[in-house]
Formats: C-alpha cells, structure tokens, sequence
C-alpha cells in the first residue's frame, strides 16, 4: 500500500475561547468547552507525533491560542522539535512580558489579526471594546521584539472600501506581510453571509486596491478573494488530507477546520490513534484524498488535480453532499446557489452577544 506524502503543516487549535465574537467565525457552531480541552502533555505528544510524521510548521490557532497557560511550554516543545512556529492571535492579549517569554521560548512568526482599521468598525465586528487599540499596541511590541509579523484584515462588505488605509496601518506597523482576506463562509461565518458578502464591483475595487499597493513595492501582500465571485473552486486546504491536519481543542483530527460537519464518518481523536496512523489510513483522511471520489463534471475535468474539486465543506454545506462539486464552479450544477448568494441584510448574528 501506497503511503500518502507527509502533512506540511499542523492546525493546533488549542481552544474554542477566545474574548472576540466575529460574526464571520469559521470555528463550528458549537464551540468546545475549557473543560473538554487537551491537557499539555497530549498536546506535546501530539507535536511529536506530528514532527516524527514530517510536519514542518506548527500553526498555533484558537479562538485565542493565548488564552492557554501552557502556549509558552507548547512553543518551547515545537522549537526542541524543530517544527517552525506561528502564533495566529488577536493580540487583545499579548503585552510584553508575555511576549519575551514566548520570544525566548523560540516562536517564530507572529500573525496578528485585525478586524478593521477603525476603533468602530472594529468593535462592531468583534464586540470587545478598546480592542484596536490593543492590537496597535500589540504589533509595536512585535515589531519591537524583532519577531517577524504578518498582519491580517479580514474583509467583507462593511470594510472592503477601507483597504488602503490598511496598507498605510501595515506599513505604519512595520509588518513584513499584510494578509488581505475575503471572508470565508464555514461554520458561524455562513449565519452571516448574507450580511458579509460584498457584491462583485467591491470586489474588483479591493483588487485594484491590492494590485495598486503591489506596484509600490516594499510590502509582501497575500490576497485571499471570496470564491463566491469566482468561477472556478479553489484548491481547498491544497486537497482534501494532502497538505494539513488540524487538531481540535479537545483533541479530533480533521483535513481542514470545518470538517466535523461531514456526516456518517467517525472522527478519530488524538487520545485513541496516532497521527500517523490517523494521516495514513483513517476513512476520514481517505474520503476525498486524490481524484478517485470525484463526480462528473470534475473527474473529467483538466484542472482535477489543481482545485482537487473545490471545498468539501462548502459543497456539504450549500448542497447537502459533500460528495457534490463544489458549487462555486460554474459548471457545478448547483452553481445557482452561489449566483444568489447576497441581500442587503445589514444585521449580524453574534454568538453569545
Ligand atoms: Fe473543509 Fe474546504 S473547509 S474542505
């Protein structure tokens, strides 16, 4: 039997909590709880686990990665093994003794997120106030300790027209990299869709925007565009158990963060299986791995093995199968229900608010 490639890189989602509440939150619907949540010792064990499987890169992720005590133990564990590190956090919560420690501990990137550029715009997003002001402050100290930092927007209807100015706050900042991205619809995030989505001439506005800060130079600029106005899917996660693996708060591994949603398949759980053997042989990895699985129009279709057949979890989520195509390619025959994807609904649904 054949062995797939190593995964690159680990998703450690280390906890659900998290003080913001987007309404664009692509973590499920229903959040894991604290008390659910993987004690340091199995998450070390699933860093080593991952390292002995080939994993490259550890992505610290949440809710709010900082919210764990143990995120300096866990990165210290991820140097000793060699695994690049990256801090993905709202830094409402990072001041700068809990930046040395984790500088010392050897993280290696930091990816800072923003919700606006404006202190209203922000807090009508993710709810908490004061919380631009903090995350300025966050990335002085960042950029202060020298580690490097990538900031990251995430637009949608309400902030799209602000794009410039957050190129002037990166560049302010002093971020290496700027991450500009459309907001994706998974888990809460498709609750609100409706409200988010912006409409088409938005979007060619944001990439002139993109393409005009390109052509100055000196900022690495990443643009993730929402699929809705494409037509033809994107490579979702670079193939479904090809490239990542996630780790839930309380332990299920999964090929991307929305897959729990998947029915009549079993997710295996750090406690019970290794890894490997998780990556390897688990029906989960396999369903959708390579292009055998694939329907008509993409099993004869010649870009099957550059999109590998779109998002299963979209595909799941707008049609009811996450065997269909991805309804975003236009030759999906499902492709109307992303064409009438959008309204003018201006009003948000918030978790918890
Ligand atoms: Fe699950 Fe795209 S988010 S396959």
């Amino acid at each position: 039997m054949t062995l797939p490639s190593p995964p690159m890189s680990l998703l450690a989602e280390l906890t659900h909590r998290c003080p913001l509440s987007c309404p664009y939150c692509s973590n499920p619907l229903e959040l894991e709880r604290k008390a659910a949540e993987l004690d340091t010792a199995t998450w070390t064990a699933v860093l080593e686990q991952a390292a002995e499987l080939g994993v490259l890169q550890v992505h610290f992720s949440g809710g709010e990665p900082m919210a764990r005590p143990d995120l300096v133990e866990l990165v210290s564990v991820a140097r000793r093994l060699n695994l690049y590190s990256n801090l993905i956090t709202s830094g409402v919560l990072l001041d700068e003794p809990k930046l040395e420690v984790l500088d010392r501990a050897g993280l290696d990137h930091i990816q800072l997120s923003f919700q606006d550029v404006t202190e209203a715009g922000a807090e009508r997003i993710g709810g908490l106030k004061g919380a631009q002001a903090r995350k300025v402050a966050a990335a002085r100290l960042i950029r202060a300790s020298g580690i490097p930092m990538t900031l990251n927007f995430v637009v949608h209807r309400e902030n799209v027209a602000r794009i410039p100015e957050m190129f002037a706050l990166a560049r302010e900042l002093g971020a290496g990299r700027v991450e500009i991205a459309h907001t994706q619809y998974y888990g809460w995030g498709l609750k609100n869709r409706d409200a988010l989505l912006p409409s088409r001439e938005q979007l060619e506005e944001s990439t002139r925007a993109v393409e005009a800060e390109r052509a100055k130079g000196g900022l690495s600029i990443d643009y993730v565009t929402p699929d809705y106005h494409a037509d033809r899917p994107k490579p979702c996660m670079g193939g479904w158990g090809q490239r990542f693996v996630n780790v839930t708060p309380s332990g299920r591994v999964l090929p991307c963060h929305a897959a729990e949603i998947i029915p009549d398949v079993s997710f295996p759980n750090v406690k019970d299986v290794t890894l490997s053997e998780i990556w390897n042989i688990s029906p989960l990895f396999n369903m959708f791995r390579g292009t055998d699985w694939m329907p008509e129009p993409c099993r004869s279709c010649e870009r099957k093995e550059r999109d590998w057949g779109g998002c299963r979890c979209q595909a799941l989520a707008l049609t009811g199968n996450a065997a269909n195509t991805d309804p975003v390619c236009s030759l999906s025959p499902f492709h109307n229900l992303v064409e009438q994807a959008g309204s003018q609904k201006t009003e948000f649904v918030y978790r918890g608010r």
